[in-house]
């Protein structure tokens, strides 16, 4: 199997158990290259400087979670039908919404890297990057509509507003150290969590799931949303940049509290508590490593790791509920591997 070209691509497609695993990676990985042509495609300009713009952006693929998974859900609430051309529309869909969002999400984390390569604000500034972040989000509407499904096209513009929605209430939250763990549960679950269920939602319904099974496997996708953005928390705190290729430390830079920080405050003795505000408002950039270690030497990170696997659990036990397929197990892997992500 080719994997060459998704190298971050997550590695359910590259660990095949059985035959039949290996017949659904082979699928996916077409169905994910077809998603990456009529990416290409739909962004098609025919004002030079755009179609330029466009191939910086496509010089660089992301793991291309969302798409897998209108896939993945299809085939695990359907296994005997084939994908559809709707399928294929929607995974287009959710990946340039998701794209767009990462677009302006470096502007506001001011980062230099993405996917190994230069962001598009550090390239060529926040005013081109804030108008190619509205050309991906006004591309999804516009290729979303030619499935002339308008619950569809709701459901998935909800997705968007909600995925705004979660980064403008972080923003509000911005250098509140007293950030409570419900408030950052909410963050993420609009910010992250969203997309990542309708992805889930969108292609159960095109392959004629029940409401229960979509509820369910929309749910799934809601839950591992979380832990994935739980995970890339940890990892913004105390990953290494040349392995996960992005921007590490803008949480705390931006003054954007999150799980292992929120506990570390909660549980800190009086004395504790003060110093740690005192490093978070002087000079967090420079006081940063005192952080790190102030949050390792406590629960705070074991603590996190069993809130994403929590997580995560919950997410297995509804797919444990469906019938048995390859796919059912790769979401199975999927979910496990949310958490033990690297990059
Ligand atoms: C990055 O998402 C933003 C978060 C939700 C943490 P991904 O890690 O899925 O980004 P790519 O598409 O693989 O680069
Ligand atoms: C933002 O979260 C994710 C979006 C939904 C745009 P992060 O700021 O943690 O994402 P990364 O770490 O930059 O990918
Ligand atoms: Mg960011
Ligand atoms: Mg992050």
């Amino acid at each position: 199997m080719n994997c060459k070209k998704y190298p971050g691509t997550m590695d359910v497609r590259m660990n095949p158990v059985s035959p039949h695993i290996e017949s659904l990676s082979r699928q996916l990985t077409s169905e994910l290259a077809e998603v990456e042509t009529r990416f290409t495609a739909e962004l098609v300009s025919d004002v030079d400087c755009v179609n330029e713009l466009v191939r910086h952006l496509e010089r660089y693929r992301g793991k291309m979670l969302r798409p897998m998974l209108v896939f993945l859900a299809a085939q695990a609430a359907k296994p005997d039908q084939p994908i559809r051309e709707e399928h294929r529309v929607i995974a287009t869909t959710v990946e340039l919404i998701h794209m767009a969002s990462l677009v302006h999400d470096d502007i506001l984390d001011e980062a230099e890297l993405r996917r190994r390569g230069k962001t598009v604000n550090a390239l060529r500034g926040n005013e081109t990057a804030v108008m190619l972040g509205d050309y991906l989000f006004s591309h999804a509407y516009h290729l979303c509509s030619s499935l002339d499904s308008q619950p569809t096209a709701r459901i998935i513009a909800r997705a968007a507003n909600t995925v705004c929605e979660g980064e403008l209430l972080q923003l509000a939250n911005r250098d509140n150290w007293s950030l409570d763990e419900e408030t950052y549960m909410q963050i993420i679950h609009r910010k992250t969590a969203a997309l990542v269920g309708v992805s889930c939602d969108l292609g159960a319904r095109f392959a004629d799931a029940d409401p229960q099974m979509r509820e369910d496997l929309k749910c799934y996708g809601e839950l591992i949303g979380m832990a994935f953005q739980i995970a890339d928390d940890v990892l913004d705190l105390t990953g290494d940049v040349a392995t996960v290729g992005k921007s590490l430390g803008k949480d705390l830079e931006k003054g954007k509290l999150t799980l292992p920080l929120i506990r570390r405050m909660e549980t800190a003795h009086r004395v504790e508590h003060q110093q740690l505000l005192d490093l978070l408002r002087a000079d967090r950039l420079g006081n940063a490593e005192r952080i790190a270690e102030l949050v390792a030497d406590s629960d705070a990170m074991d603590y996190t790791r069993r809130r994403a696997q929590r997580l995560v659990d919950q997410a297995k036990a509804l797919v444990e509920a469906l019938p048995d397929s390859p796919a059912k197990k790769a979401m199975d892997e999927v979910a496990d591997r949310v958490i033990d992500r690297k990059f």
